[in-house]
């Protein structure tokens, strides 16, 4: 049996509990001074205050008197790529919009096109190398999409992908299947066409392969339509796939009521979520998976995240690193933009990126808190509290990082 003991915590902050934290829940935190953790075979077995049990045969690590918290969750990348869009800032910087961009064949469609003309092993060499610079700041588990392949045999090999980083690489990855990220250019005169390969044919092979748990669509203007959406989504419901809904990122035409009513495990970005989105998502139980850093990037407005907590939805936030609206895998800086931007108060935002986030990706009763049964993910900050990680802003400030049980960082 390995075993591994955490002494000399200063703060251990975490949420409690295997589900997703609404309204005031989401700020009541569990805060531990002068805390303890035991980690056995991976799992945390044991967490207590005051001297640490003398524990045969245990790895001992200190933590100086800092901060731990449950590793962190980043439920929502576009981690597959090929090719970066640089290029695309000096066009923003002239003053083209995100949707013009991707109207004029930038954009997605221009991801999609070296994606395609990648092989599996780039994309996947890639990719593990980004994975590292998530853990380097604290992550532990995320989701990634595909959606960049945009035709059977490229969603595909993003997937596989996916699946060879979950077998070699130390974190926690789940798969989305996002084949309906956008109408790929060669059936922009037969969208129908387009949506039944999507539902006739892709999902059907991930669900025969097994290789994905969700099912994501882009619900926008000039992307695809609210019924359209729906007609993906109830698709997916047939081959076992929980839906996701990319909704109002830009225009609000109605995708966040429709992932209320669809019942959305969580969706996504909600940057100009109505009141009547908010309420349908709060009755659907659905979780406000939300992105500060593409609402920074894309220089746009912040969701109305204290809306969502005071009407009782459960808000996580991930990074939704991707090329094109956030070149951004920093979940530090995620958490940053929570406090400034949000305004959610530091309890609130170690929620949002840890067991909400997992709640999000239906991992709440793995990961996200720091309790025996759990995942023995932790991270030892250099910080001394809670409060330090959400103000100290552009430093990494991790300073060990645990996955099951071992050390990775
Ligand atoms: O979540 N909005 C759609 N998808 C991504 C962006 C993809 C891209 O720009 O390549 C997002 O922002
Ligand atoms: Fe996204």
């Amino acid at each position: 049996m390995s075993k591994l003991l955490l002494t000399n915590i200063g703060m251990l902050a975490t949420p409690l509990g295997k589900g997703p934290k609404k309204g005031a829940e989401q700020g009541e935190i569990q805060i531990w001074k002068d805390a303890w953790v035991l980690c056995e075979d991976g799992l945390i077995s044991q967490v207590g205050t005051g001297p640490a049990p003398a524990v045969e045969a245990a790895q001992v690590v200190d933590a100086q008197g800092s901060l731990v918290t449950p590793g962190l969750v980043d439920a929502h990348t576009h981690l597959i790529f090929g090719g970066w869009r640089q290029n695309e800032l000096g066009l923003k910087l002239h003053g083209k919009t995100y949707l013009e961009i991707q109207n004029a064949g930038g954009g997605i469609q221009s991801t999609t096109n070296a994606t395609r003309s990648a092989t599996e092993e780039e994309l996947t060499a890639k990719a593990a190398k980004a994975l590292d610079e998530m853990m380097s700041f604290g992550v532990t588990t995320c989701e990634a999409k595909s959606g960049y392949g945009l035709a059977l045999e490229h969603e595909l090999k993003q997937l596989r992908a996916i699946r060879r980083l979950q077998e070699e690489h130390p974190m926690d990855v789940v798969a989305t299947f996002m084949g309906a990220h956008l109408v790929p250019a060669e059936y922009k005169d037969n969208r129908a066409e387009y949506i039944r390969l999507v539902c006739e044919e892709m999902m059907p092979a991930v669900k025969e392969q097994g290789i994905a748990r969700f099912c994501d669509v882009f619900c926008e203007a000039d992307t695809f339509s609210v019924e359209e959406a729906r007609q993906v989504l109830e698709a997916g419901l047939k081959y076992g796939l929980r839906p996701k809904i990319h909704a109002d990122e830009i225009e609000a035409i109605g995708g966040s009521q429709l992932a209320g009513e669809i019942g959305a495990i969580s969706a996504e970005h909600l940057i100009v979520c109505p009141p009547e989105g908010i309420a349908s998502m709060a009755r659907g139980n659905v979780v406000a998976c939300l992105l500060p850093a593409t609402s920074f990037n894309l220089g746009s407005t912040f969701a109305p995240a204290r809306d969502m907590v005071n009407a009782g939805v459960a808000v996580a936030m991930a990074t939704d690193f991707n090329p094109g609206s956030c070149p951004c895998l920093n979940l530090q800086f995620v958490i940053n933009l929570g406090c400034l931007k949000y305004r959610l108060t530091p309890e609130e935002v170690l929620t949002a990126v840890t067991l909400n986030a997992a709640a999000a990706i239906d991992l709440a009763d793995k990961v996200g808190s720091v309790e025996p049964g759990k995942q023995a993910d932790l991270v030892i900050w250099d910080a001394p509290d809670l409060d330090y990680i959400c103000y100290r802003v552009g430093s990494n400030l991790t300073r060990g990082v645990i996955k099951k049980g071992v050390i990775v960082r």
